[in-house]
């Protein structure tokens, strides 16, 4: 008998194009349901055009809406052109524009009118015929859960889903992954039943932002932070999302949903799984989504549950020089709303790396600014030879990486104050993108949609790490529903009492950023 070697594996230039040169997507479209929203206008469309701008499109791409709105294909245009002037992160180019409008289309129906998917079918075809979109298909559905079932079905009666070995077929879905477990296990299996796992590209728009995909190279390119980078020398990680807006306009889809199943559910727990994880063996999608799958299974909630956590609602207050109104005051919300917009909670990960290091994830709206950073604080010197008042002003050192808005990594750390004596210090080391790079980054969603048409897959996580982040979040959330009201936060500062008890109780501070 002779052994077989898998070549894939034992080849290493099995993939020999140079990675450095830009991956231009193939002959398809895409089609997006939900396209008179707000995500279809603030970020897809103009993704869209930056991507066709960079040259990263193919001639013969084609965008397809589909909406009830009574409109045709230039009135369609029009709205993309709008979307694309106002929010596009590259300058508007009138070439870049005429090709690819050249491609618009718009299909006016509703989701469960078998004629308008039927049209839709007839005009995807058509675009094969004419432009050479080759049935390549990426269906977005930027639109409620609870539609979801009726598009697939209809995709599938239709024979839009239908894969076969001359083109692909793909569906990309937008949070909410459900509001719990099972919720989340029932509308896998819906668009499971459309459309095989592989052809199902989940968003968490975070893992398109280039400081979030740096977190792979900081930790897995240098041999400078490994050493660090466990509970011998960290003492605790922070993963804050703070924003300063509120939620007016949005009731329709926070109301009843609040922070954690917004931000903690994905964002954070994706954010902790890059930090937490071993180094994959490469950068392969399935290496990549099972380091992650593994630190989420290794996840749990610090307990009891009331004292390591925290969750809260804004008041009114001020946000700069601006009066702003508490949410219940917001168009839409209830003033009986329970609906929670700070959330806060303790985890950690059962690993031999990080056993007893806490992680504490927290987000908020009408925060004191707009911030994403994951700050690993580690421990305090054992012995510090100092008069004790030299140190006075020494915290304990931290690495910052700052997700956004100002870009970048910063590294604190202790250092002597210029005098005649020995006083010590805090300083920063700062990296910002600003400075080393010439570029600006693209935005999360332009990598994403070049992603999805790629059919690749790295940045889109699996079914398997969306239940895994339910199962840690819903205790959390079955704790909270047995306790009544959130506590109120004013707007503009950082969250609630409960949140400072919450650290303060364990000896730690929440980092002010
Ligand atoms: C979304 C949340 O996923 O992320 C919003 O639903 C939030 O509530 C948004 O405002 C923030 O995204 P970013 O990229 O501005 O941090």
């Amino acid at each position: 008998m002779t052994a077989t070697i898998d070549t894939a594996w034992s080849n290493p230039l099995r993939d020999s194009r140079d990675k450095r040169l830009p991956r231009i997507a193939g002959p398809c479209s895409l089609v997006i349901f939900g396209v008179t929203g707000d995500l279809a206008r603030r970020k897809l469309m103009p993704a869209v055009y930056d991507l066709a701008a960079r040259g990263l499109l193919p001639p013969s791409f084609a965008l397809v809406g589909f909406a009830r709105r009574d409109w045709d294909d230039q009135d369609f245009g029009q709205i993309v052109h709008d979307a694309v002037r106002e929010h596009s992160r590259t300058p508007f180019r009138e070439e870049v524009w005429e090709r690819l409008s050249e491609g618009f289309r718009f299909v006016q129906g509703a989701f469960d009118d078998d004629a308008a998917f039927d049209q839709l079918s007839e005009v995807l075809a058509d675009l094969d015929r004419q432009r050479g979109t080759d049935g390549n298909h990426a269906f977005y559905l930027s639109i409620p859960p609870g539609a979801f079932p009726t598009v697939c079905e209809q995709l599938q009666r239709s024979g839009l889903a239908d894969q076969t070995d001359e083109h692909w077929r793909r569906v990309v879905i937008e949070k909410p992954f459900g509001h719990d477990l099972t919720s989340a296990q029932e509308l896998n299996a819906v668009v499971n039943r459309v459309f095989p796992e592989d052809a199902v590209f989940r968003i968490d728009h975070y893992l398109g932002k280039e400081t979030v995909q740096n977190i792979l190279a900081l930790r897995f390119a240098n041999q400078l932070f490994d050493p660090l980078w466990s509970s011998h020398y960290v003492d605790h990680v922070q993963i804050t999302m703070a924003e300063d807006i509120g939620l007016g306009g949005r009731a329709g889809y926070y109301d009843g949903i609040g922070a954690a199943r917004d931000v903690i559910q994905n964002h954070l727990l994706q954010l902790l799984a890059l930090v937490a994880m071993e180094e994959p063996v490469s950068f392969e999608p399935r290496e990549l989504q099972n380091e992650k799958i593994k630190v989420l299974s290794a996840t749990r909630n610090v307990l009891p549950l009331e004292l390591n956590t925290a969750r809260g609602q804004y008041g009114p207050g001020w946000q700069g020089s601006t009066e702003v109104p508490g949410l219940v005051d917001e168009e839409g919300f209830a003033q009986d709303s329970i609906t929670e917009t700070y959330a806060a909670i303790a985890v950690e990960v059962d690993s031999r790396r990080w056993a007893g290091v806490p992680f504490y994830l927290r987000t908020g709206k009408r925060l004191g600014r707009r911030v994403t950073e994951i700050a690993l604080v580690f421990k305090r010197a054992p012995h510090l030879p100092f008069d004790k008042t030299m140190t006075e002003e020494l915290g304990e050192n931290a690495l910052v990486i700052r997700v956004q808005p100002d870009e970048g990594i910063t590294l604190r750390f202790g250092s002597k104050v210029p005098g005649s004596s020995m006083q010590v210090r805090d300083v920063n080391m700062d990296f910002s993108y600003g400075q080393a790079f010439t570029e600006s980054s693209p935005e999360a969603y332009e990598r994403l949609i070049l992603d999805v048409l790629l059919g690749e897959p790295s940045l889109f996580p699996v079914n398997d790490e969306v239940e895994l982040s339910w199962k840690i979040l819903d205790p959390v959330l079955r704790a909270w529903a047995d306790s009544g009201r959130p506590d109120t936060y004013e707007s503009g500062t950082w969250g609630p009492r409960s949140a400072d008890e919450m650290m303060n109780r364990v000896g730690r501070t929440w980092r002010r950023p």
